[in-house]
């Protein structure tokens, strides 16, 4: 029996795998832009950061992780997201002492849930996110949403859209719970069980059930956005008029109360209006938790960040016909025709990927037209043909190969000619 793929996990094969390199430069490159530095944290952690972290009334922690047993008898947790991890690390290294604050920190990479998967939704996902640990100034806030935006607008994307919510401060959250018990509570039996359930655990869940979402109930339960006591309300104020001020279009949606427990104040997700686009629409979500530092054991630090999956951004970049600049394979291909030339060509070959040129040859002992077909294929930008004759005079017949153009380069000169012509420093 041949062997494949387990559920929900993706191959990236070359063609694909520069996308995947390109969309994480853009990522890095405007992270450092923003003042942000990356963190690397292991795959797996102790599955008790995750009850702790995410929640344990989520639906990540009650049906989605990958937890399993080490030979040690430990239990340990495949990483569903990345922001217990970071406040983990932030708080075993001490980093709330470091003098850089607030600490702003990104990450990228693979993710775990166990989730059916569909169109957009996998079971190993790479998320790129951040984290600016250490404020709670609603500039900060606005960068964090300003800096995912720019992400996807420095990419192509242009059908996106900011969804922005706040579940306010603790006494914000306890008012609104008690309202939405008092709302659910006397036809809760309309709902299903796992409804029922978040009713006693966590009454906010109740709004996010992908069931329930179109009972009656749900257009009718109270809006977090009324119960926002009056610093709430204008912190959230404050967040709004930055995002205006940086001339970034958003709407509110009181409904978006997010997958996680940590959450406070800010929440907000990006989702792609690309036609076809269905379940899989929400490219980023994110967050301000000021209280999770705390829970996982360090000093009281606030806390807000982002986590968007390459993926669904390389879908959504699919969906609106945005085609990447990924380069060309290769600067050259040497082709060698006979024995001494072949020896010549390994020699040669060396020589300019040393001079910093991307070079390849033939493997494969094919005629000279199968070469410059394979030179072709591979986007050679020149070859530098080589037979009998070249090396008496120790030349390599270069062609340019958009334009067709032939010269006769020295073997000496023929990285100096190549750089040259490419444009490269030498
Ligand atoms: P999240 O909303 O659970 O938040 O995930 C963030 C993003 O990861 C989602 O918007 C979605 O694009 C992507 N994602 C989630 N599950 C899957 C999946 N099964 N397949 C493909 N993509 C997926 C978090 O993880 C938080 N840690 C974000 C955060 C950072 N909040 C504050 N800081």
């Amino acid at each position: 029996m041949a062997f494949q793929i387990p559920r929900g996990t993706q191959d990236v094969l070359p063609g694909d795998s520069e996308k995947w390199q390109y969309v994480e430069h853009i990522a890095r490159s405007l992270c450092s832009r923003y003042g942000y530095q990356e963190i690397r944290t292991p795959i797996f952690e102790h599955t008790e950061l995750f009850l702790r972290g995410v929640g344990d009334t989520t639906d990540i922690v009650q049906k989605e992780m990958y937890t399993f047993e080490d030979k040690g008898g430990r239990a340990l947790t495949l990483r569903p997201e990345g922001t217990a991890p970071v406040v983990r690390a932030f708080v075993e290294h001490k980093l709330y002492g470091s003098p850089n604050q607030p600490l702003k920190l990104y990450y990228s990479g693979p993710m775990f849930r166990y989730e059916r998967p569909e169109a957009g939704r996998f079971r190993q996902f790479v998320q790129f996110g951040v984290e600016a640990l250490g404020s709670s100034d609603p500039a900060i806030d606005a960068e964090v949403m300003a800096l995912a935006m720019h992400i996807y607008e420095a990419l192509g994307l242009k059908r996106v859209r900011l969804v922005m919510n706040s579940l306010g401060d603790l006494d914000s959250r306890r008012a609104h719970r008690e309202a939405l018990v008092r709302h659910f509570s006397s036809r809760i039996h309309e709902l299903c069980s796992d409804c029922q359930m978040r009713l006693r655990t966590n009454p906010l869940r109740i709004l996010d059930c992908k069931k329930d979402r179109d009972h009656e109930l749900m257009a009718t339960a109270p809006s977090i956005l009324d119960y926002l006591n009056d610093e709430s309300r204008a912190y959230f104020e404050k967040v709004k008029q930055y995002l205006t001020a940086l001339g970034i279009p958003f709407v509110i949606d009181a409904r978006l109360v997010r997958g996680l427990d940590y959450y406070n104040h800010t929440t907000f997700e990006i989702m792609s209006e690309a036609e076809g686009f269905g379940a899989a629409a929400t490219l980023c979500g994110g967050g301000r938790y000021n209280g999770l530092v705390q829970e996982i054991g360090g000093p009281e630090t606030p806390g807000i960040g982002f986590a968007l999956s390459i993926e669904r951004l390389l879908a959504a970049l699919d969906a609106e016909g945005v085609e990447l600049p990924v380069e060309s394979g290769l600067d050259c291909y040497v082709v060698a025709v006979g024995k001494r030339a072949k020896d010549e060509a390994v020699r040669l070959v060396y020589a300019l990927r040393r001079a910093g040129l991307r070079v390849d040859q033939d493997y494969l002992d094919r005629k000279l037209k199968a070469q410059l077909k394979a030179a072709h294929r591979l986007g050679a930008l020149f070859v530098a043909i080589i037979g009998d004759e070249e090396l008496e005079r120790q030349e390599a017949a270069v062609k340019h190969m958009a334009s067709g153009e032939q010269t006769n380069v020295p073997l000496g000169e023929l990285a100096h000619f190549l750089l040259e012509r490419i444009g490269k420093e030498e």
